[in-house]
């Protein structure tokens, strides 16, 4: 089966959780992690890998000896993902965890978190938990990537999540719109 089908099961599983009916494209885990300079980069942590686009796109240009662990809710997702990058700690578990699981890999504090999570499609509530969690692992100075489909702009959640960014970090910028994206997306690249 391929990713594609992997993933859209694990859509209709957990509606609501994974936010998207497709893995996301290579042009958007561009979008995602080019903006970074890794030679900065000392501990990474990805959010919501899915399939692993983004995982595979961090692995390809972290220095060797960054330390990074990816967090991911769904069993079938994160075995697929540890298949796809094997020298990656993949753990399944919710973000909301992150703390103990970034302590046992060494990690005090994350110079940079890679984020697929569906913010638009979160509840209040697990959009705080998710946040607040978050931002006790990362520092000022730290860099943040997430992705949000345009319509998700229309959601009051996603508008939350949009003014929750500009008041939280001190800078906010959005990548260009990845039209080749199934729905086109656009990332928000945050310094905190
Ligand atoms: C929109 S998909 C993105 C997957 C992948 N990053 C991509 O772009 O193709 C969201 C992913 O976040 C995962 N996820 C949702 N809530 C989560 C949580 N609380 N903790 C960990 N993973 C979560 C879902 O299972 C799903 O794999």
């Amino acid at each position: 089966m391929s990713h594609h089908h992997h993933f859209f099961r694990a859509f209709l599983r957990n509606l609501g959780h994974v936010g998207a009916i497709a893995p996301s494209s290579q042009g958007l885990a561009d979008a995602m992690v080019d903006w970074i300079d890794w030679d900065t980069i000392g501990s990474v942590i990805e959010f919501g890998p899915g399939t692993g686009v983004f995982t595979e796109a961090v692995a390809k240009r972290k220095k060797e000896d960054t330390r990074f662990i990816a967090i991911e809710r769904d069993p079938e997702l994160a075995a697929i993902t540890s298949r796809r990058c094997p020298e990656i700690t993949i753990h399944e578990d919710c973000v909301s965890n992150v703390v103990p699981l970034a302590r046992e890999a060494g990690i005090e504090t994350a110079d940079a978190i890679i984020c697929g999570l569906p913010w638009a499609s979160f509840s209040p509530e697990l959009q705080d938990q998710c946040l607040h969690a978050m931002f006790e692992v990362l520092p000022p100075g730290g860099k943040f990537a997430t992705f949000a489909y345009w319509q998700g702009l229309a959601l009051p959640s996603g508008q939350r999540f949009r003014k929750f960014l500009h008041e939280n970090f001190s800078t906010v910028e959005q990548s260009p719109t990845v039209w080749k994206n199934l729905p086109p997306a656009f990332v928000y690249r945050c310094e905190r």
